[in-house]
């Protein structure tokens, strides 16, 4: 179904938790202790120095425990399954705009999106601003005039396709552990990867290529890993201030500190892409992956703001893919939410639990959605945690 960083501010909090104790409190306890009964000095460290073990034996049991019944590792026989499948993948014939021919026609009634990146030159169209952000660029005007001013015009996107681009879209499920696809999936022509889904040391697993990647501010790579010197880095803007972020982004300049009030988890400072790579989505691809092909009830206007039903970035990528690729294939997509202990990323121990937590987004419509999509067969999934072809 989905990918990533899905789990928005829930994940944020779960990472705070799962981080170890503070040592602060301890260090206090130990003052007041020392202060209150005044013992030989050795008495007392042999005290703390037991207190300590036992806290570390603690943390080791319950990391223990975690892995026992969180991490499974994929089994010699399901790797062997799921590599066979992505060789006839990549050896089947590229079909030219495979993918948007077969959307359109699964999606009849949704107009295709006239460019998937917004440039300086784009007609700013009036459906354009019917919506507030992430659907649509209402009452943000003057800052996407702004903006568009000091990017430079893609050359890339001008100059056209480059023969028949079979994609990956990579998502960040904890699917992809263990099953060593990374050689198979550098493969691809193209390769999307979302948030900070990381490369340098899962390279084994996913692969070390990037040609997208994807993100709003708060899921970008803290530690920039890719050195892919194709990558072209896309903003996914969810609110008026990620606008103010991409500004300091693009000119290399300091986040405000005001603006920092409002992000609900730490933003990154820099990002090392070149201007010229830098791509921001035109809400249009939200608002249809939204509307058209998830079906979402229409924003609604409330006393407080609006009401409305946002895709994971996983399900947004996957649209705009539908743009850029001839053929497209998923990799790491789909949670199995009745195994509430077991990860949700292929790169941390977030489990499952916070992502059934998670009211902004639809996970099981997404989910039916890209089942009828790989059904269909317009879209293959590679590991099948969506629905698995060759199971
Ligand atoms: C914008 O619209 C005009 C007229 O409809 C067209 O000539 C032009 O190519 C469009 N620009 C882009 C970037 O699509
Ligand atoms: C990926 O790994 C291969 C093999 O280690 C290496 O030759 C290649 O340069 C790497 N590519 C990127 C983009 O990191
Ligand atoms: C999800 O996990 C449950 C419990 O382990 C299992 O019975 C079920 O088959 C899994 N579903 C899928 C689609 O893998």
């Amino acid at each position: 179904m989905t990918t990533g960083q899905l789990i928005g501010p829930i994940g944020a909090i779960f990472i705070h938790r799962s981080r170890p104790a503070p040592m602060k409190p301890i260090n206090k306890n130990a003052c007041t202790l020392n202060a209150a009964i005044r013992y030989p000095t050795i008495l007392f460290v042999l005290f703390l120095v037991i207190i300590l073990i036992s806290i570390g034996l603690l943390i080791l049991l319950l990391a223990d425990t975690n892995q026992k019944h969180g991490v499974k590792f994929a089994d010699h026989s399901q790797r062997q399954r799921v590599h066979n499948y992505v060789r006839s993948v990549l050896a089947r014939e590229c079909r030219p705009s495979f993918a948007r021919k077969n959307i359109e026609m699964m999606f009849p009634s949704s107009t295709p999106v006239a460019e998937p990146f917004l440039q300086k030159n784009s007609n700013l169209t009036e459906q354009m601003f019917r919506y507030p952000l992430p659907f649509g660029l209402l009452d943000i005007q003057p800052k996407i005039k702004n903006i568009l001013n000091i990017i430079p015009i893609s050359s890339s996107e001008k100059t056209g396709r480059h023969g028949c681009r079979r994609c990956v879209v990579v998502g960040n499920g904890a699917i992809l552990r263990g099953l060593e696809l990374g050689p198979l999936l550098n493969q691809f022509n193209v390769i999307l990867r979302l948030n900070s889904g990381p490369v340098k040391e899962f390279s084994r697993d996913v692969g070390n290529r990037t040609t997208f990647r994807m993100s709003y501010p708060e899921g970008s790579p803290k530690i920039w890993e890719d050195v892919d010197p194709q990558l072209q880095f896309v903003a996914v803007m969810y609110k008026s201030v990620d606008f103010n972020w991409l500004h300091a982004m693009i000119t290399g300049t300091k986040v405000s500190f005001w603006d920092k009030l409002f992000f609900w988890q730490k933003v990154p400072g820099h990002i090392p892409v070149a201007q010229s790579k830098i791509r921001i989505l035109n809400p249009e691809i939200i608002r249809q992956s939204a509307l058209d092909l998830l079906d979402f009830p229409k924003p609604k206007q409330r006393l407080w703001g609006w009401d409305q039903n946002i895709p994971t970035i996983g399900m947004t990528a996957v649209n705009l893919a539908t743009y850029l690729c001839d053929e497209i294939s998923l990799a790491g997509f789909g949670y199995n939410l009745s195994q509430k202990d077991s990860p949700l990323h292929y790169y941390d121990t977030v489990s499952m639990t916070a992502m059934l937590k998670e009211t902004m987004h639809n996970v099981m419509r997404e989910k039916t959605v890209l089942q009828r999509m790989i059904e269909a067969g317009s879209v293959s999934d590679l590991t099948g945690g969506v629905h698995c072809s060759f199971c």
